[in-house]
């Protein structure tokens, strides 16, 4: 456990220009809610009734104490140029877990943002204009996941179990909205790259992972190096043929 240094006022960030930040009991998505907002507004509910996962299957637990919050971003340009999104966000969230003190934060491709096996916040990015992206962010900090669905047991993290001190769920945010304007100017100045970059250095080591693919019924084991200059994941199978895929055909990303 450490301690807690952050800027607190989610609305006037030092440095990180200024967000219309908006808190509101209960939604049913706040990603949804944010659908038509314009860009530099984010949303943030005590509860979500129909918080919804990057699968589309999955409903996403939203219990009173996470961090439920949805930032619409501008997108200018051209739309290919956005697509790497999902994956800066993924960095912003480890890169605001890492300056509120937790340093053995990692991001698990393409964008669960993990704690050893365990994961402590989940990311949707959804297009709705052309001229915007709505990024969701579901971070697990006071809350009890698994009371509310008992198979997450063992399988989620919680912020209030890695930093102690005395912080709000409002402080939270203002660090990842901190974190998420910076990642939004690096991919408008620079494209990917300095981003991709420092998720490389960090996907350095191979890792074992099972792969469900698209339209696949049987899983690959497969080796994971990291992703290429668009966001794709890199593995290797057996024969150490290189091989690339974006998230939309890959079903299922297992470590092992
Ligand atoms: C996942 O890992 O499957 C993605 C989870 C994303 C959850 C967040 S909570 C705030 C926003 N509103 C939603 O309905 N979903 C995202």
């Amino acid at each position: 456990m450490t301690n807690l240094a952050i800027a607190r006022d989610p609305t006037q960030i030092a440095g990180a220009g200024s967000w219309d930040y908006r808190v509101l009991d209960v939604v049913d998505s706040t990603n949804t809610y944010a659908a038509r907002l314009p860009p530099w507004t984010a949303i943030r509910a005590k509860t979500q009734t129909a918080g919804r996962g990057r699968r589309q299957e999955r409903c996403w637990v939203s219990d009173v104490g996470g961090l439920w919050l949805s930032a619409v971003l501008p997108c200018p340009g051209l739309r290919r140029r956005w697509e790497v999104l999902p994956l800066a966000i993924g960095w912003a969230v480890v890169d605001a877990v890492h300056a509120l003190g937790v340093t053995t934060v990692r991001l698990r491709w393409p964008n669960d943002v993990m704690v050893g096996a365990a994961k402590l916040a989940g990311l949707l990015v959804e297009r709705y204009t052309n001229e915007s992206a709505v990024v969701g962010i579901g971070l697990n900090v006071f809350n009890f996941p698994e009371r509310s669905l008992p198979a997450l047991v063992g399988r989620t993290a919680r912020l209030a179990d890695l930093i102690r001190g005395d912080y709000s769920i409002d402080d939270v945010a203002a660090q990842v909205l901190r974190s998420v304007r910076k990642a939004h100017n690096s991919v408008l100045e620079s494209g990917f790259g300095v981003i991709a970059a420092d998720l490389n250095r960090g996907w350095e080591k191979p890792r074992r992972v099972k792969i469900t693919l698209e339209g696949e019924d049987v899983s690959i084991d497969a080796d994971f190096h990291g992703i290429d200059p668009e966001g794709r994941l890199r593995i290797t199978r057996g024969d150490g043929a290189a091989e690339a895929y974006d998230a939309a055909q890959v079903v299922l990303l297992r470590e092992t």
